[in-house]
């Protein structure tokens, strides 16, 4: 059964507020529904209390919850319960690996890696001395065939994003993976634009560690998760230390809890997590099938829209969930600013892949996400808006 975007744009209050808002800035964020808000509310009204310390109810009641959270996200991307870590976000995640993970070897990046994927990895090779290499782009994509040129016995640790938040295009995971495994490498998967859209499951990816956000997919900002293979996070040293990761401190000597509660230090978003659980329910009552094949739509109605305008350029074709363009009469920003008039959120700007940007030779695109409470008129509203804004720069 196809998504009924108007009905569901009633769960979320934001655009009660805002009734003609067309929101098409989802890769940024996503808007919450009133399901998430309720939830976190609820946690801090009825069930507030610190997790795993307290021998009281309440303390009880929000230790289960968080530990009910994991599993549902876990469940998710069909990770084991302690093969997920929450954290802040992606780019906690990713710096996490980053710091931790002990390995042999170079480094290679892609050219489209968000920075939040590229600095990480970029401060480890400099903090060791270590090469790093980087995949090039190709109509959106990484190239299988250029990949093959780069990832060899040097290479101990790939990372890349399954989705880019410029291109919107998947690309082809398995092959990398089979790729670097061939070369003993281990590989990192950024799935921040991938999993809000998409069904992803880690194992039948076969990836050492993928990373999210949970304010992508309708949960609250400030929580995300870090898929890490079992064996691996067990091998790892912790990325912070502190309270509520320690199984016993004594002066001579400390040791760690199992994962995943290792690598969660002090007091955790425990009302971000139960926010995020119920993002990923309100999601899988949608069925993710149903979320991809909307997206994927809209995109191709975007694309083909903006395509038929004189002076507009799509930056790629077929892309999925979003749609990056330039065009030939006003600058990124200024397109952005007009559309703001209209009522339509964009973003506009390199997109934190200024590398990208620059292999482009562009200074940024206007990028349209939208998600699952966006309609065919949100769509048609946008492609009449850019007439105008050529109209205003012509
Ligand atoms: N990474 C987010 C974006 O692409 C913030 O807009």
């Amino acid at each position: 059964m196809s998504l009924k975007p108007s009905e569901l744009k009633k769960d979320f209050p934001v655009f009660k507020e805002h009734p003609d808002l067309v929101y098409l800035d989802n890769a940024a964020t996503a808007q919450k529904p009133l399901q998430v808000i309720n939830a976190v509310e609820k946690f801090y009204r009825e069930q507030n209390s610190n997790i795993g310390r307290g021998l009281y109810d309440l303390a009880e009641e929000a230790t289960l919850k968080y530990r009910e959270a994991r599993k549902t996200v876990s469940e998710f991307v069909n990770a084991n319960t302690d093969e997920i870590v929450f954290v802040r976000n992606s780019t906690e995640a990713l710096n996490l690996v980053a710091d931790s993970l002990e390995f042999e070897g170079d480094i290679v990046l892609s050219e489209m890696a968000h920075h939040s994927e590229q600095l990480p990895f970029r401060r480890r090779a400099e903090r060791d001395h270590r090469e790093i290499s980087y995949l090039p782009t190709e109509n959106g994509k990484i190239s299988v065939e250029k990949a093959e040129q780069i990832i060899g016995p040097e290479t101990g640790l790939v990372s890349l994003s399954h989705v880019s938040n410029v291109f919107g295009k998947e690309n082809p995971v398995r092959d990398i993976v089979e790729l670097a495994r061939q070369n003993d490498a281990y590989i990192v998967l950024d799935g921040a634009q991938s999993v809000p859209s998409q069904e992803v499951d880690v194992k039948q990816l076969d990836v050492d560690f993928m990373v999210f956000s949970g304010h992508k997919m309708l949960g609250p900002t400030g929580i995300g998760a870090l898929y890490g293979r079992k064996q691996l996070l067990e091998d790892m040293n912790p990325y912070q230390v502190g309270g509520g990761m320690i199984r016993s401190v004594r002066k001579e000597e400390v040791r760690w809890e199992e994962p995943p509660k290792k690598f969660e230090a002090g007091t955790p978003n425990i009302a971000g997590a139960v926010g995020l659980a119920e993002a990923v329910n309100y999601l899988t009552d949608l069925g993710m099938e149903e979320v991809e094949t909307h997206e994927d739509e809209l995109a191709q109605k975007i694309e083909n829209g903006l395509n038929s305008l004189e002076g507009v350029e799509t930056v790629t074709e077929n892309s999925k969930s979003l749609v990056s363009f330039t065009a030939s009469f006003a600058h990124p920003h200024d397109i952005a600013e007009v559309l703001n008039q209209e009522n339509i959120a964009v973003r506009a700007g390199s997109h934190c892949a200024q590398p990208q940007m620059e292999e482009l030779d562009i200074s940024g695109t206007v990028r349209v996400s939208p998600y699952i409470y966006n309609t065919e008129e949100d769509v048609e509203k946008l492609i009449e808006s850019v007439k105008k804004v050529k109209e205003v720069f012509s």
